[in-house]
Formats: C-alpha cells, structure tokens, sequence
C-alpha cells in the first residue's frame, strides 16, 4: 500500500470511530429525555389562521380546515370553527352556479369573463360521462395513453392512431388509447359536431366524452375526470403518458424507458419538462395570466401539460388528491398541487421537448430516435416521423 493510501485509510477509520461514539453520546441524550417529564404545551400552539385576500388561497384554506381531523373536530377545545365553514361543507362539491364570487372576489366585474366563468362553478367536479368506453383497459395495458383533444380535431385523432398512438401491441407490450373530451358547445361557437362524432366513436371505440364546456380554463376538470374515469374503468393499467394532441411521441422509446425502471422507481413515476421556480403571470395579455385577486403564491414544480408520464399507481394516489385541493384554472399547475399534497414532485426529463428541438434538427430522423416527445407537431409530421422511426432502413450511428 502506498503512502498517502495509507494515510486516507487511517484518517478514514479515526472519523468512523468518532462518529460512532457521537451517535452513542446521541442516543444516551435521547435516554435521558424519555425519563423527564413529556411537556404538553396547556394552549394551543398555532398561530390563527389569517384568512387569505386572494379567492383561491382562501379556498384552499377552507378545504384545509375542513379536512384537518383536528381543526374540523366538534371538540371546541382543540377544534376552531373557520367562519363560513358550515355553508362552505353544504357547497363543497356543488354544481350550482354560486353568485357569492361576485362579490367575494376583489375585482370580479372587471375580469375577463373565462374568469367569472371558472369561479362560479370552481366547486363543480361532477360532470354526466357521455361517451364511455368501459371495457377498454380489460386486458390490464401497460401503457395507457390518454389524449387530451377537442371535438374538430379529428385529424389529429387519426394521426394519432396511424402513428405514434396505435393500440394493440407495440414491443411485445399492450398500449391502449384513449381521447379525451369535452363539448365543444355553441356558446363558443363551434359547428354542431355530434354526428361526426358519434360515428367517429362507433368506429374506433376509443373516445371518452363529457359534458362539459371544453375550455382552456376547464383542462382541471378534464384531468379530475379522467383521473375518476381511470380509478373506475382502468386500474390495473402500469403507465399512463397524458398529453395534447399536437405532439409527437415517441411510444417506442417511451416503452423502452419503462421496462428499465426498477420497481421501486416505477411506482412513484412522474416525469416530465419540468418547470420548476415559477409563479402566476400577471401580465393580462398573456394566456397564464392570474390576477392577484385569485392566487398568490409561488408554483409547486409542475410538468408541462404537453405530455408526461406517470405510474398507474400514483395516478390512483392522485385521483384520491384531487379531492384535497382547490380547482386551479391552469390544469398543469393544478396536477403539479396535487403532487405537492402528496408529497411529490414530478422530475425533469430532457427526453420531454414541450419547447420544440432545434430547427436544424428537425427534418433529421435520428433527432427523435432518443426523444419521448417533441412539440408542436401537425398530423403530417406525426405519421412523417413515426415512418422514420419505424423504417428498417434507420440507422443512427
Ligand atoms: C368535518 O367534520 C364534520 C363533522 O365534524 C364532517 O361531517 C365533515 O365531513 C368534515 N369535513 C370534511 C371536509 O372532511
Ligand atoms: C373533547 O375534549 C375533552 C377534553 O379534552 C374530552 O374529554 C372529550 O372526550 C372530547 N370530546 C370529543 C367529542 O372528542
Ligand atoms: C366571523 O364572521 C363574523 C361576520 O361575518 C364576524 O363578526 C366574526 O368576527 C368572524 N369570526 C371569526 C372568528 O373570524
Ligand atoms: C349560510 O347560508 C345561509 C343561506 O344562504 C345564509 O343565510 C347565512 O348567512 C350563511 N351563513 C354564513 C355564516 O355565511
Ligand atoms: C413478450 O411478452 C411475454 C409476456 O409478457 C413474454 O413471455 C415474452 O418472452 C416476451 N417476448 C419477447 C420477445 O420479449
Ligand atoms: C353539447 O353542446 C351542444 C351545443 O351547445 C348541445 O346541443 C349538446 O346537448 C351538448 N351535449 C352533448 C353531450 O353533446
Ligand atoms: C366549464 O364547464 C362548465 C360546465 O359546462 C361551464 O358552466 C363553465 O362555464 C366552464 N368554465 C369555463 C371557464 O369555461
Ligand atoms: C377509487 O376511489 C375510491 C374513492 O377514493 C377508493 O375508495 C377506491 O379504492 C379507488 N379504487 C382504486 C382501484 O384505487
């Protein structure tokens, strides 16, 4: 053995030794405690709960209260009735319109109506299933692909499942696909759709349906219902990707990134592009645009809704979640929340390009070989690269 070797070695040993008599000299502290006397504290020893100004964090403050064993307890000696929380537990989960919000929030005449919108019905997480596809998952996928879509999009629908979406077997595994939806209503416009759609659901029997406004601010109730739907009727399903339907995935290495996981890892699985640091915009031109009037506060860390992946497993653990957190109009943002209630937090993959690849590397077939998704991507180029992908003739070194 050499020299300083040696030295490393013995200087390694005399720093094991006095860490172990720390920890014993730790330990005989902890003894000694346990003989004196417990000090229970004689008043409470919280600080009162200072009701928030913004509507949401208010809200969400409620729902705390109501859901804490302890501060909802009938016993006035720990409990403390928050104002309000008799008729807030009646409404809890009620899809009446509640008018209160005009005058609860600060500035609400002078919001943009999607706001006034989203905050009268903030409390409804019901919505009749129209189109269901209950048998989909009976052979337990182990990959569930669950696309978020709206009404006219059928091309990008079909795109999908000629390409990167196809159901069935893909690398001896069974992936299932499945569309989620909205309505698509004459409020905002939009042609009467339904026959087409109905005749599109008979044909390939792979769209959920239900009947609620589809709108930007509605994604949250699009993911609290799926969520439902998939606590129902798919399980058993091992993973789940979620994403918009103008994205290009890559199923193949996605599938390939899931038969490498360790169980323990695949259990709590949740990657994605991961935005972490960030907070509400206040710039009223831009779409994420929050007033202060509704939220304030930072983000949890949160994947883009474009596209993430997660276990089967945690999607049930967040299904139960969802009951705990107050709707979040930005629906990436709220998934992120409920994460953060369990005690989570998703993890970045840079396989997830939610901001596009480099232009030069865009016509370049092998640029998508080791990527799990790319957006923005147009029905064309979503059956374009999956041939790429999918031609014996690629070859990448
Ligand atoms: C709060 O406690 C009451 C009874 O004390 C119970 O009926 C109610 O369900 C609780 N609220 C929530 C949201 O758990
Ligand atoms: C309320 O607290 C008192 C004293 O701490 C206790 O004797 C009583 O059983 C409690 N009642 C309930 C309903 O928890
Ligand atoms: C509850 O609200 C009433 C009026 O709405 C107010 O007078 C009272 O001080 C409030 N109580 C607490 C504990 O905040
Ligand atoms: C609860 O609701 C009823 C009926 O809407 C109302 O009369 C009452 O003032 C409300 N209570 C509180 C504490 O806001
Ligand atoms: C395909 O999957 C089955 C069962 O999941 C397994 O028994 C078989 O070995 C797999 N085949 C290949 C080529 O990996
Ligand atoms: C959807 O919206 C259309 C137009 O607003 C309406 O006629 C229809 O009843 C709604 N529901 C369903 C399930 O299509
Ligand atoms: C969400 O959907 C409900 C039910 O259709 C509707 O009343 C509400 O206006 C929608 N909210 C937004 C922000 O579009
Ligand atoms: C579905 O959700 C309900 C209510 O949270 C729960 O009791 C049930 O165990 C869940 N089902 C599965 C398969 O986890």
């Amino acid at each position: 053995m050499q020299g300083p070797r040696r030295k490393t070695k013995v200087l390694g040993t005399v720093l094991m030794v006095f860490f172990v008599i720390m920890v014993l000299s730790h330990h005989g502290d902890r003894g000694k405690n346990l003989n004196s006397k417990i000090r229970i504290p004689s008043k409470k020893f919280w600080g009162k709960m200072v009701p928030s100004e913004a509507y949401w964090n208010h809200q969400q403050q409620i729902l705390d209260h109501l859901r804490n064993p302890i501060l909802n307890s009938s016993n006035g000696t720990w409990g403390e009735k928050f104002n309000n929380s008799e008729n807030d537990t009646v409404i809890l989960n009620s899809c009446d319109p509640d008018h209160r919000v005009s005058t609860q929030v600060k500035d609400y005449n002078s919001l943009p109506t999607r706001f006034k919108d989203f905050l009268t019905y903030i409390r409804c997480r019901t919505y009749p299933m129209v189109v269901d596809q209950p048998q989909i998952c009976n052979d337990d996928p182990f990959l569930l692909l669950a696309i978020k879509s709206l009404a006219p999009h059928f091309d990008r629908r079909q795109a999908i499942r000629e390409s990167w979406g196809r159901a069935g077997r893909m690398a001896n595994k069974t992936v299932v696909t499945v569309f989620l939806l909205g309505n698509a209503t004459a409020v905002d416009h939009f042609p009467d759709l339904s026959e087409m759609l109905s005749y599109e659901s008979s044909k390939h029997k792979d769209i959920l349906q239900w009947d609620y406004r589809d709108s930007f601010f509605n994604l949250t109730i699009k993911e609290v219902l799926f969520l439902k739907w998939f606590n129902k009727s798919c399980s058993g399903a091992q993973f789940i990707f979620k994403g918009d339907d103008d994205v290009f995935v890559n199923t193949l290495h996605i599938l390939d990134f899931l038969k490498g996981l360790s169980p323990a890892k695949a259990k709590d699985l949740f990657v994605g592009d991961v935005i972490t640091n960030a907070g509400p915009h206040r710039d009223k031109k831009v779409k994420y645009f929050i007033p202060e009037s509704i939220f304030v506060g930072t983000y949890p860390p949160y994947a883009g809704g474009g596209g993430y992946l997660y276990s089967g497993h945690l999607a049930l653990r967040l299904h139960a979640a969802t009951q705990q957190v107050t709707l979040y109009p930005i629906d990436d943002v709220y998934t992120g929340m409920c994460l953060r209630k369990l005690g989570l937090a998703p993890e970045k993959h840079k396989g997830f390009r939610t901001f596009d690849i480099e232009e030069k590397y865009r016509n370049n077939p092998c640029a998508y070989k080791s990527l799990m998704l790319v957006h923005p991507r147009t029905p064309q180029d979503m059956i374009k690269i999956w041939s790429w992908l999918n031609s014996p003739d690629l070859n990448c070194h």
